[in-house]
């Protein structure tokens, strides 16, 4: 373990509401259960106790930094059931490259449920969820050269380290998947880029294989580049939803004609966007959704994003040319069984990629460059507050009522 710089206590400790509860230890302030899903499936998961587990977590920071020896975390200690724990230990930076950052703001994001509503990407309990934050680096590994103690950032981060989890206040992360927060960004704004802004950008230009805007071009050259790409459709199924409101802008951005399928109450919303057709989807059938863009599109269609479930996704098939090759990226998947058509491929959308290839690491600095250009609209935020809301702001993600705005937790 090497840690070049340390901070102490940035911010927040002191206005945290803590509730003891007596007789329970480790010392746990609120437990409470998500209800059961009728859909649930079981996976194996490894039970450990929870001391045993927070000891695997025990910090082996130098013990000049032992300022803070515990941390606030949301953990998942058993199916479906959360646990507000003060008393985890204050974690440790393992490798060189590593970065510490102190948790300010947290975006919620539909994995986050399904997750623990159907025992997924939780190697074992207790288990620490959350998967994008912004906050203010901690300490640095010896290797890093990018960040200092203090920078504002924003991180997308791995369900297989606990570490890395952002439902807690202190996370461990590799610098790679680490971007400065751009100066034109309030922390709360910028929880929203490491999941949806992300995988809207990775599935156009990695999975999708849609060109990057051009920025090192003359004007003409970007004019050239758009009006090449004039006839080309992309089809966003779930337009309003949060990766639908970054995947609409960066097609425009990239040069395709958006066609977004939303409810009536959020079309223009996604017409603010950038969508040039956007078909409600208000007491339509799938079916009459399909037509009313086969309407526009007639069999042109080549690009589809299906970000709803696996029934629009089956639908998206059906819409996608019957004679060109043409590309579906089925962000809520699709049944094991569905039947693809010859001329369809399916783009396999799997964020770890970010992660566990250095180089997807362009594609953040990408979403920098165009936020910092002023060329992305964040979506509208919705702010809790504490880690204590976080089960609550689930809830609130699984009714599916946000109407487009942003769920994200401050931390600190
Ligand atoms: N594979 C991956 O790595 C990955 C990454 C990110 C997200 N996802 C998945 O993508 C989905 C969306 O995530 P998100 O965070 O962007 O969602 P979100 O913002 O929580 O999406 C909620 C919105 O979905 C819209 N919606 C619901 N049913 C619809 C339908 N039939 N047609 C069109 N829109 C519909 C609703 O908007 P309106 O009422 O306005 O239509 C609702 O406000 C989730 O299933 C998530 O798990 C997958």
């Amino acid at each position: 373990m090497a840690i070049r710089n340390f901070l102490f206590c940035c911010f927040g400790s002191g206005s945290r509401k803590t509730q003891t509860v007596e007789g329970v230890e480790p010392r746990v302030v609120s437990t409470r259960s998500i209800a059961l899903d009728d859909k649930d499936q079981e996976v194996e998961v490894k039970s450990e106790s929870l001391t045993d587990s927070l000891s695997s977590l025990e910090s082996s920071t130098a013990p000049a930094l032992q300022h803070q020896t515990t941390q606030r975390a949301l953990c998942v200690v058993a199916k479906h059931t959360y646990e507000l724990n003060d008393d985890i230990p204050y974690p440790s930076i393992d490798s060189p490259n590593e970065i510490l950052i102190r948790t300010f703001a947290v975006g919620l994001n539909p994995i986050d449920w399904k997750s623990v509503d159907y025992n997924f990407c939780m190697p074992s309990f207790p288990w620490i969820g959350g998967r994008e934050l912004t906050g203010l680096v901690e300490a640095v590994g010896s290797e890093v050269s990018e960040f200092k103690v203090g920078d504002r950032v924003w991180a997308s981060t791995y369900y297989r380290d606990r570490r890395a989890g952002t439902f807690q206040e202190l996370c461990v992360v590799p610098q790679h998947t680490v971007l400065p927060l751009p100066a034109s960004l309030s922390m709360e704004a910028g929880a929203c880029l490491g999941v949806a802004a992300l995988t809207a950008a990775m599935t156009l230009w990695k999975w999708l294989g849609v060109p990057m805007p051009l920025h090192h071009g003359n004007a003409a050259e970007r004019h050239n580049q758009v009006k090449s790409q004039e006839a080309e459709y992309i089809l966003i199924w779930g337009g309003s939803t949060i990766t639908g409101q970054f995947a609409i802008q960066l097609a425009r951005t990239s040069g395709l004609q958006v066609i977004a399928v939303t409810s009536a109450k959020t079309s223009t919303l996604a017409k603010n966007l950038g969508a040039q057709h956007v078909v409600s989807r208000d007491s339509k059938t799938n079916e009459q959704v399909v037509s009313a863009i086969r309407e526009i599109v007639g069999d042109d269609l080549t690009l589809a994003i299906d970000i709803v479930g696996n029934e629009t996704g089956a639908h998206c098939l059906t819409v996608l040319s019957k004679s060109k090759p043409s590309t579906l990226a089925p962000l809520a998947f699709l049944k094991a069984n569905e039947q693809i058509p010859e001329n369809v491929s399916i783009a396999p959308v799997e964020m770890k990629r970010f992660i566990i290839e250095e180089g997807n690491r362009k594609f953040g600095l990408e979403l920098n460059r165009l936020v910092e250009a002023g060329a992305l609209r964040m979506p509208e935020v919705e702010v809790l507050q504490g880690l204590e809301e976080v089960e609550v702001g689930l809830q609130m993600l699984k009714r599916g009522d946000m109407g487009g705005r942003k769920l994200v937790v401050q931390v600190a």
